[in-house]
């Protein structure tokens, strides 16, 4: 392991007091963050960071005063408005803010809530994109979330709401027919309620699924199963949040994908696992 290399020569922005920078921390890495993040990092006088944000990174800020405003280990939940009126307060005090979040701020991570009331009290912001858990999360478990062969469109979906309940307001019909590949975000708490949604729709119950736990960082876990076996499957395998879940054809990928299990020594499971019996570019 080397140290953190200096930053490239590059205009990179200034932080300016005042001012609220939003930024993607990636889904654990942290090799995965941008390069603005790490200049964000720098100048930080406070990182206001989120659960899913690996501690390693808040190392890259030993400057700033790192305050976490996340669920976990049994500390009481901060209040989405209590934390987006604690950002506008710090950059009225003259601040230099850094609100790190999980994946990509606008990916299902309330980035655009934060970000809406920031402006609307007149405090300045820049957004700065993460790789989202479930793009990020999916390549490093050796599944691309699009595959020529497999799928011309992709979903991602929330697998609760506002309220931490299954999303009712979400047409599990359309859902299932619309994209040969769904990747869900937050499902496995109803994990049950969304199998029977997606094979009531008409997903296949022997339809592939992935499920990557803790993805990019030394936790992660990958669970191959089916759509039909995927309830029993996760019960069994104890796995926990955070979870990204993949249904559709690209999961097969992984038999050929799974590039951490080959540098341990493995070998490709199938180096042809969609049957195409070609070359992989060949039309
Ligand atoms: C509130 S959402 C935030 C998503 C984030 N903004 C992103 O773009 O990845 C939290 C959910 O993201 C997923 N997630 C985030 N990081 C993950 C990781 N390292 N491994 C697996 N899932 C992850 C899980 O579904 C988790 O419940």
């Amino acid at each position: 392991m080397t140290n953190t290399p200096d930053l490239p020569a590059f205009a990179w922005p200034q932080m300016e007091p005042g001012w609220v920078w939003l930024c993607g921390a990636g889904p654990g890495d942290p090799g995965l963050l941008t390069l603005h993040a790490a200049n964000a990092l720098r100048q930080a006088d406070v990182v206001i960071y989120d659960a899913l944000v690996q501690e390693a990174i808040l190392d890259w800020a030993p400057q700033a005063e790192h305050v976490y405003a996340g669920k976990r280990g049994g500390k009481p939940s901060a209040k989405q408005r209590d934390i987006s009126l604690q950002l506008v307060d710090l950059a009225r005090a003259g601040k230099k803010v850094l609100r790190l979040k999980g994946g990509d701020p606008f990916v299902f991570g309330r980035g655009g809530e934060e970000a809406q009331t920031l402006i609307q009290h007149d405090v300045p912001v820049r957004i700065i994109p993460g790789i989202s858990a479930g793009i990020g999360g999916l390549a490093y478990a050796g599944i691309p979330v699009t595959h020529r062969d497999v799928n011309q469109s992709v979903t991602f979906v929330t697998g609760h709401d506002q309220s931490g309940n299954t999303p009712g307001s979400l047409d599990w019909d359309s859902i299932s027919k619309g994209s040969q590949v769904l990747v869900i975000y937050m499902g496995m708490k109803h994990i049950a309620q969304i199998a029977t949604k997606l094979l009531d729709a008409g997903r296949g119950s022997d339809e592939p699924v992935a499920v990557v736990t803790s993805a990019t960082t030394s936790d992660q876990r990958v669970l191959e199963t089916t759509l039909g076996a995927m309830v029993d499957d996760i019960a069994k395998s104890g796995l926990q949040p955070p979870a990204i879940i993949c249904v559709g054809k690209s999961v097969l990928m992984r038999q050929v994908l799974d590039w951490q299990g080959m540098a341990l020594g493995q070998r490709p499971r199938n180096l042809d696992p969609l049957g195409r019996g070609r070359p992989a570019e060949t039309a």
